[in-house]
């Protein structure tokens, strides 16, 4: 890993500072002093004090917070209730069962009758071209939601149903899922529109009337049912409910971005991906926070069209993918910098893991050295945050998501499902649930159990590799599926990535395993180049040179493709499953439904290594 470049600066040129962490590449970050200043959570002592009391009492933990949101019945039973052992019977996980209430009149009627929020501004609305822009207020938002919940209600739709959503990122598609949820409908985003079935917006929208009860829901009454991204085979229907997802979506925003009143909070994530559910939708509305809505795309009509508008909406914290990084990374500085970006206090990411590389840009050059970085690892099924930062208080290292959010406890097994202490490698696994977990896959809750209970039970199982270093930080290496085994050595995708994408021509990587008659596996890299620099047989062996002195000869790449795209999910993700078949000219692709831009599909499969390189 290369040495940042705030090394040595402190006082007034740069606000991070840094400490030498032990073991050369731990290295890590304070928070900077103005951040921790005011921050919910202002120091690591804090949080540890509050995440041991949020693991050993979790009835009590969240009952505090329960009591913020409004409940028609409060909890009546046992506030939580569960069974992660499949050895033991049906996996099941329930809480605040019995309670009564609705996530619509938490996020929105709440806000405006008890907290008097009616004329904040929930959404700014920013469309794909410069100037086309609007904005809602939560009383406005509120009118629209009882509006559309009313056409719903016309068409005969139910508690319990199950509506369709086909949209673009605009503030009516925030509606219509507060609207189903307002009336008990399941929503389920989706990605085509149905010839026949599928009904138009503004012809429902001209009677409505602009009151709707609330349907009164029990907590453990699903909310809505997301399909997962694919990256690794056919999708399935994660189901979340109302009570649970909504404590922990608004505890984890309130916590990981360190929200206060007067923040603008830009998550660019889809919302037909989790992170815009929890993040673009329920979390900042559950807190009474405004928020950007942005429909286009990174890079139109120029490279600094994100920048430009975190000026003009003087956004303070701001969420998106590494994969949107290390694109606008290869652009250089300039079309950050020249925007002034005074107002960011806070970073994010989710979606993969951060390569160091790009986590340091994204420090340095975006942040201009002075925003923590919250590096946020968590999953569709999760619900909200899993590992992540909190800004006033987690000392950061680039590329560690660092600690566990409350109420999570975290373990590293090995093959044979023991429970690995201080510094290990191994699988990532939870031991208690907490509020936002999923509750069943749709329609298959045998496949819920088989997928994240049954390799270990006692455990949910992440699919994900992770590493915990000697200072208790966890770094998660990739999907466990991804693994490559080359000649019997364990080596991960995210290491080798980054290896690659530290060299300065290379903007993405992506490595998968190939067969190959010796060692079993060997690597098969593909590359993304930066603006201006050329794939030739003279970068390869640089690439290869890198790989040998950062990880170590059994690395070094058997071959390295030039990758003008690669193939990814809507939500950015790579998708190392179809690469695997392209280098292997497997055109039986599976589920490619998925994929963001089909055509660079077709361009690997023609420009792929024949040879040894
Ligand atoms: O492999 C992990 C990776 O994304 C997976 C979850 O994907 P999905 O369900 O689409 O949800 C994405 C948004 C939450 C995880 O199993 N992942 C997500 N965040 C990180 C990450 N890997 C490393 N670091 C992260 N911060």
């Amino acid at each position: 890993m290369g040495l940042p470049e705030e090394r040595g600066r402190s006082g007034s040129g740069s606000r991070a500072q840094e400490e030498a962490g032990a073991g050369g590449q731990a290295r890590s970050w304070s928070p900077p002093p103005e951040v921790s200043r005011s921050a919910h959570v202002p120091s690591l002592q804090r949080y540890r004090e509050l995440h041991r009391r949020s693991v050993e009492e979790p009835r009590e933990f969240w009952g505090d917070i329960a009591k913020e949101f409004y409940w028609k019945t409060p909890c009546p039973g046992p506030f939580l209730r569960y069974n992660f052992d499949v050895t033991k019977g049906k996996i099941f996980i329930e809480w605040m069962k019995g309670a009564i209430t609705n996530i619509c009149y938490n996020v929105l009627d709440r806000n405006v009758h008890e907290k008097k929020l009616g004329d904040k501004v929930a959404f700014y609305w920013e469309g794909n071209e410069p100037g086309e822009t609007t904005q809602i207020t939560y009383h406005e938002l509120l009118v629209q939601v009882c509006q559309f919940s009313n056409v719903l209600r016309k068409q005969g739709i139910q508690k319990g149903d199950r509506v369709a959503i086909y949209m673009p990122m605009i503030p009516e598609l925030v509606v219509a899922m507060l609207a189903c949820a307002r009336i008990g409908a399941l929503h389920s985003i989706v990605i085509s529109w149905n010839q026949g079935i599928d009904l138009w917006w503004h012809e429902l929208m001209q009677e409505a009337g602009d009151e709707c009860e609330p349907e009164w829901c029990d907590a453990e009454d699903p909310l809505f049912i997301l399909y997962t991204s694919g990256s690794t085979g056919k999708p399935k229907g994660v189901v979340h409910t109302v009570g649970g997802y909504m404590l922990y979506v608004a505890t984890t925003f309130k916590y990981v971005f360190d929200f206060h009143a007067a923040d603008v909070f830009w998550c660019t994530a889809d919302i037909g991906w989790i992170t815009g559910h929890s993040y673009v939708t329920y979390g900042p509305l559950a807190n009474g926070a405004t928020s950007v809505l942005f429909e286009g795309i990174p890079t139109y009509p120029d490279v600094s069209r994100l920048w430009s508008i975190v000026d003009k909406y003087k956004v303070t914290k701001f969420y998106t993918a590494p994969t949107a990084i290390r694109l606008l990374m290869k652009f250089g500085d300039e079309p950050v910098t020249k925007h002034s970006r005074a107002t960011l206090q806070v970073l994010g990411t989710v979606g993969e893991p951060i390569n160091p590389e790009a986590w340091l840009w994204y420090h340095r050059v975006v942040g201009a050295q002075r925003c923590p970085i919250v590096d946020t690892f968590w999953q569709t099924e999760t619900g909200g945050h899993m590992l992540t930062p909190l800004p006033g208080a987690t000392p950061m290292k680039p590329g560690s998501a660092t600690f566990p959010f409350f109420g999570v406890a975290p373990a590293i097994l090995n093959e044979s499902g023991e429970e690995l202490e201080g510094e290990a490698e191994g699988y990532l696994v939870f031991k208690q649930p907490w509020p936002g977990i999923m509750r069943t896959v749709y329609g298959n809750h045998e496949r819920f159990e088989t997928t994240y209970f049954k390799k270990f039970p006692g455990y949910y199982v992440t699919g994900d590799g992770c590493r915990r270093d000697q200072d208790g930080y966890y770094w998660i290496t990739g999907r466990i599926d991804d693994m490559l085994n080359v000649s019997g050595h364990l080596l991960s995708t995210a290491e080798v990535e980054s290896a690659l994408v530290e060299h300065e021509a290379v903007a993405e990587a992506a490595v998968v395993g190939h067969p190959h008659p010796v060692k079993g596996e060997c690597l098969y890299c593909f590359v993304t180049l930066c603006d201006g620099h050329n794939f030739s047989p003279k970068l390869t062996e640089e690439l290869k040179k890198q790989i040998r002195e950062k990880i170590g000869p059994i690395a070094t790449p058997d071959y390295i493709q030039n990758a003008p795209g690669l193939p990814k999910t809507r939500s950015g993700k790579i998708m190392r499953r179809v690469l695997r078949k392209i280098a292997q000219n497997d055109h039986d692709l599976g589920d490619t439904s998925t994929v963001a831009d089909p055509s660079v599909i077709s361009h690997l499969f023609s420009h792929r290594c024949l040879t040894i390189q």
